[in-house]
């Protein structure tokens, strides 16, 4: 296939960086420098089939080039497309798909500053305000052209607002974050000084600090106690006991259990894990794989980064046993990009757990084989999308598939696929511990186990919670302090930014799926961030707003135009100058709103009015004075 490449060529470290991940080139096919190779260059490998396996390691290609070069120069694009067999078209729309990839030269140190909402409140924008007067605006070159600042959606650290995340490209690249933080910190940074003095303490769980706190942990119980870098402390608290108790009882009666456990989805969706579990189990089809969605992007979320940092064994455990009960024999964990913790240390676990018999061939002498593979994102919310991660994964731009078919009979690879959130796997650790009967006997009878909630904002004790599920909102909020400094509270944004707003009067909500549902509300990803009466809630509906108009795939119609005539209304409202009246500009909302529900692909578009529309009918955010 002629790849219609152009001339410019990849510089001696581009083709390093490249070959670190690929291997050297073998043949001239792949971009061997010809002087260098014999006959065997003359000789075409594999043909189409390898081709195509191959472009699953363009994303990680094209990262191993940022890391080391701090872009993607037009030249390294053509050697990567050389070597996988890609059309430079493809793969420029797959690097110009990511947030933290650059087509554009772009300085080697880059600071990405959280001014989402957590950040917000906690005086993101005038430390952004004084960044630009520092360095310039976002993107600017400094520190002699070595370095620039860009603004951020959330980085998952909202516990500790304000956030930075750093870059840093080079022949020893690394990627660190930082809350909270203050501009003189991001510039001192920016500037060369070391960043590894600024690295602050482990992030407290303040639940466990709380008399009896602790014995509320399931999901939780290592965090804080385990050393995550040591295999041997993971057994030594439990550690590998659930897949042993997994592998006595054989694929069928994990599955048995982990119905009769009644646990949801905790990725959004609260759809049953057993029921998905055994659809993929009963394919025929070979091979079949089991995801870990640990792409955690939902403004207000840090819960799976706490587990994969804290205790990324327990999420390599896990998702042996979804590999073992669903007769998967590869699991994949697509980790954010933006949680470079979170991936060394579950690399980490991985390379041990094997090393140890816990991974590989004939597991525990069980005759179960099983391998993880670990995935770096690259920056777009989009991608914790089930079916746009496949993609992601699969080398394509992060866009999501038509549904059915569905990822259980149609997902990675288009192999039946098993895709669960970080901390749904991980109540199968529980479940196995204590019985299926014993499980289900927590939470509700519709909501069973317990939560990890998010909580963040105006609390006095902003962190991860973990409660039966069934708790009242009010109770979770008074376990955090209440709200800080004893103001009044103007409202609670449940979910997050793809969630509702809800007031001061609906604190007797009930955290369960079945409360929320009939409350018109959802628990979705576990965010509950609380708003005093002094923060300006349009200013917080603005910025969501933002969010889904960066964060849209484009792919679909009324998602692409819907979020940017959202955002545009709703300027034009916070400007109190609306097209015509106030009524008029909210009836335009409406309309939008009911065609991006309906007729959007995906959740992105169905769910980005809601927020914004709970905010308006519930909280009145663009009532009154000048709107
Ligand atoms: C726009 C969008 C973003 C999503 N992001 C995530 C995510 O970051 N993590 C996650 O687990 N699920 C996310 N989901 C839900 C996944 O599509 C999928 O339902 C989930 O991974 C299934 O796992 P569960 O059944 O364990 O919840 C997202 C869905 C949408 C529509
Ligand atoms: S709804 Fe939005 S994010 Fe989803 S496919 Fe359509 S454009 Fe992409
Ligand atoms: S880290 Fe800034 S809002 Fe989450």
């Amino acid at each position: 296939m002629d790849l219609h490449l152009t001339d410019a060529r990849p510089t001696p470290e581009e083709r390093e960086a490249v070959a670190s991940v690929l291997g050297p080139p073998e043949s001239a096919w792949e971009g061997a420098d010809r002087s260098r190779i014999g006959l065997e260059g003359h000789v075409a490998r594999g043909g189409l089939r390898r081709a195509e396996e191959r472009r699953t390691l363009l994303l990680p290609a094209l990262l191993a080039l940022q890391d080391r070069v701090g872009w993607i120069s037009e030249g390294a694009l053509n050697h990567v497309c050389e070597r996988l067999g890609v059309p430079p078209a493809e793969a420029y729309g797959v690097a110009s798909f990511y947030a933290l990839l650059a087509t554009e030269p772009r300085p080697a140190r880059v600071a990405h500053v959280c001014d989402d909402l957590a950040c917000r409140v906690a005086g993101a924008e005038a430390l952004c305000r004084d960044l630009e007067g520092r360095l310039g605006p976002p993107g600017t070159p400094a520190a002699d052209g070595g370095a620039t600042w860009f603004r951020s959606p959330c980085l998952g650290r909202c516990d500790r607002a304000p956030a930075v995340f750093f870059q840093q490209a080079g022949p020893e690249p690394h990627a660190w974050s930082l809350a909270p933080t203050t501009a003189e910190q991001v510039a001192g940074v920016l500037a060369g000084e070391p960043w590894d003095r600024l690295a602050p303490p482990q992030a407290p769980l303040p639940q466990a600090e709380l008399p009896g706190g602790r014995e509320a942990f399931r999901l939780l119980r290592r965090v804080g106690v385990v050393d995550p870098g040591s295999i041997d402390d993971y057994r030594a608290h439990g550690g590998y006991e659930a897949l042993r108790a997994a592998l006595e009882l054989g694929p069928e009666a994990v599955i048995r259990e982990v119905k009769d456990a009644r646990v949801l989805g905790r990725g959004g969706a609260a759809f049953p894990m057993g029921v998905k579990w055994e659809a993929v189990a009963r394919q025929p089809v070979r091979p079949k794989y089991v995801v870990c969605n640990a792409d955690e992007s939902e403004p207000g979320t840090f819960k799976d980064r706490v587990l994969m940092e804290e205790d990324p064994f327990a999420v390599v455990e896990a998702l042996t046993i979804a590999g073992y009960a669903t007769g998967a024999e590869r699991g994949y964990v697509y980790v954010r990009g933006e949680y470079p913790l979170a991936f060394r240390r579950l690399g980490r676990a991985v390379q041990e757990a094997r090393a140890r018999g816990f991974l590989g061939r004939d597991i525990l002498g069980r005759g179960f084989s099983f391998e993880i593979e670990l995935r770096r994102g690259a920056g777009a919310y989009i991608c914790g999308e089930e079916t746009a991660l496949f993609n992601s994964i699969e080398g394509r731009r992060g866009e999501p598939r038509n549904k059915p078919p569905f990822p259980v009979t149609h997902g990675l690879f288009g192999r039946p696929t098993a895709i669960n959130n970080v901390e749904t796997l991980v109540n199968v650790l529980e479940i196995l511990r204590v019985g299926a009967e014993a499980y289900a006997a927590t939470g509700t009878p519709g909501s069973t186990g317990t939560r990890l909630f998010c909580l963040s904002g105006c609390v006095e004790r902003p962190g991860l919670y973990e409660v039966e599920m069934g708790v009242a909102l009010r109770e979770l909020l008074d376990l955090a302090g209440g709200v800080r400094g004893g103001r009044p509270l103007r409202a609670v944004l449940l979910g997050g930014a793809a969630g509702t707003f809800l007031g001061p009067d609906e604190l007797d909500l009930r955290l369960s799926f079945e409360d929320a549902r009939a409350a018109g509300a959802s628990l979705g990803s576990g965010v509950v961030m609380a708003f005093d009466d002094t923060v300006d809630l349009r200013d917080v509906v603005l910025r969501i707003a933002a969010f889904f108009r960066d964060e849209s795939c484009g792919q679909c119609v009324p998602c692409r135009v819907g979020t940017v005539r959202q955002e545009e209304a709703l300027a034009r409202l916070a400007r109190g100058r609306p097209i015509g009246s106030r009524e008029r500009e909210l009836a335009l909302l409406a309309d939008v709103w009911r065609v991006m529900k309906d007729a959007s692909i995906c959740g992105l578009g169905q769910l980005a009015p809601l927020a914004v529309e709970s905010a308006i009918s519930k909280l009145g955010v663009f009532d009154g004075e000048g709107a």
